[in-house]
């Protein structure tokens, strides 16, 4: 690695969804990392996607200027601006696309678009002073509300899509359980805090079987729906009475499904360094039954610090780190693209 590749400071962005974030990077380090998220979406029980590119317009100026500030920076340290090409929000991707575009073009500065799902993954490869990395090949199950994946990782430029959801993603899962349930958006933290209280085995929900390369998560919230219809017509208190035992019991269902579909993966990859990124990555049964999976199989599990599990601009500025010093740039011309083609063979 070079000098100018260890000191390279980049300016990274994302706004795919209803977070904005800034960070700015110096090599794999993270000097800051700002993420402003948008609580309007709490009323309407869902992100809307008008309403979230409007918050971005609003927060990225502040967003970025303090993400220089808290780096003790200006523009003139950066080397590069990194931002969220897709997938995500049109409305919102365009936002950050606009903005990075517009202050590279102004700084006479190299663009690098970033793919966020890929983002997630790479977020292993910050260097926050820990002592292990995973390494290459690795597996990353890839968990957050719009995504659902086990992605084999040959290294950072080269990754393979093994499994991915036919419907919903688990994080949907959790938050459109929550909201039957009246627990508020988005439901994921939530159903993790009450399930603390409760025992997971009190209501068995089925589990999908499906074939390795597929997950999906619809049938269960459909046998949640039904079930708490079910109950309720006999006593309509059935879900405040019973709350921490029917998310416990659904938590159970959704990381056992996610746990023993990676560990078959894993033995028929014959790969034993094992990752989890996305949103749903801060779910503590996922997080200590991925750490069992690790100690039962003498496997290495690494999971990220929570800062790095949902949406934020770090994961997209080492990914953006890579880009760079392969010497990959974005044209002017890149676009905002809400889906992305990548990862199948
Ligand atoms: O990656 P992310 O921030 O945004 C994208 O979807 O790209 O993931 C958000 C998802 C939401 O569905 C949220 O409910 C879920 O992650 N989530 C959780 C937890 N924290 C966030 N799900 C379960 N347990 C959690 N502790
Ligand atoms: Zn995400």
């Amino acid at each position: 690695m070079t000098q100018e590749e260890v000191n390279v400071k980049i300016l990274a962005i994302e706004s795919s969804c209803d977070d904005t974030s800034a960070a700015v990077l110096e090599g794999r380090k993270v000097l800051s990392n700002v993420i402003s998220s948008q609580k309007i979406h709490e009323e309407y029980g869902g992100v809307v996607p008008e309403l979230a590119s409007r918050a971005h317009q609003k927060n990225i100026v502040p967003v970025v200027s303090s993400a220089l500030k808290q780096a003790a920076c200006t523009m003139d340290d950066i080397h590069a601006v990194a931002f969220t090409s897709g997938p995500g929000l049109l409305g919102s991707l365009l936002v950050g696309t606009s903005f990075a575009k517009s202050l590279a073009f102004a700084k006479s500065l190299p663009l690098i678009d970033v793919n966020h799902m890929k983002a997630h993954i790479l977020a292993h490869l910050i260097d926050d002073g820990q002592e292990r990395f995973p390494e290459f090949p690795f597996l990353c199950l890839t968990v957050s509300g719009g995504h659902t994946q086990i992605v084999r990782v040959n290294d950072p430029y080269d990754m393979e899509i093994l499994s991915e959801t036919m419907d919903d993603a688990a994080g949907e899962a959790f938050d459109k359980i929550a909201k039957i349930m009246g627990l508020g958006y988005p439901g994921g933290p939530v159903v993790d805090r009450l399930a603390r209280e409760g025992d997971p085995s009190r209501f068995p929900f089925p589990e999908s079987k499906l074939d390795d390369d597929k997950f999906s998560f619809s049938g269960l919230k459909t046998s949640v729906l039904y079930f708490l219809q079910k109950e309720v017509a006999m006593d309509p208190e059935f879900v405040e009475k019973n709350k921490a035992d029917i998310c416990a019991s659904v938590q159970h269902t959704i990381v056992g499904t996610l746990i023993n579909k990676l560990e078959r993966v894993a033995e028929r990859e014959g790969i034993h360094d094992l990752c989890v990124a996305g949103g749903v990555s801060a779910n503590s049964a996922l997080r200590s039954e991925l750490q069992a999976l690790g100690e039962r199989k003498g496997w290495n599990v690494f999971v990220p610090p929570f800062a790095y599990c949902t949406d934020n601009a770090a994961m997209i500025g080492i990914s953006g780190y890579y880009e760079y010093i392969k010497g990959k740039r974005a044209g002017w011309n890149v676009l905002a693209q809400a889906r992305i083609d990548w990862g199948r063979k």
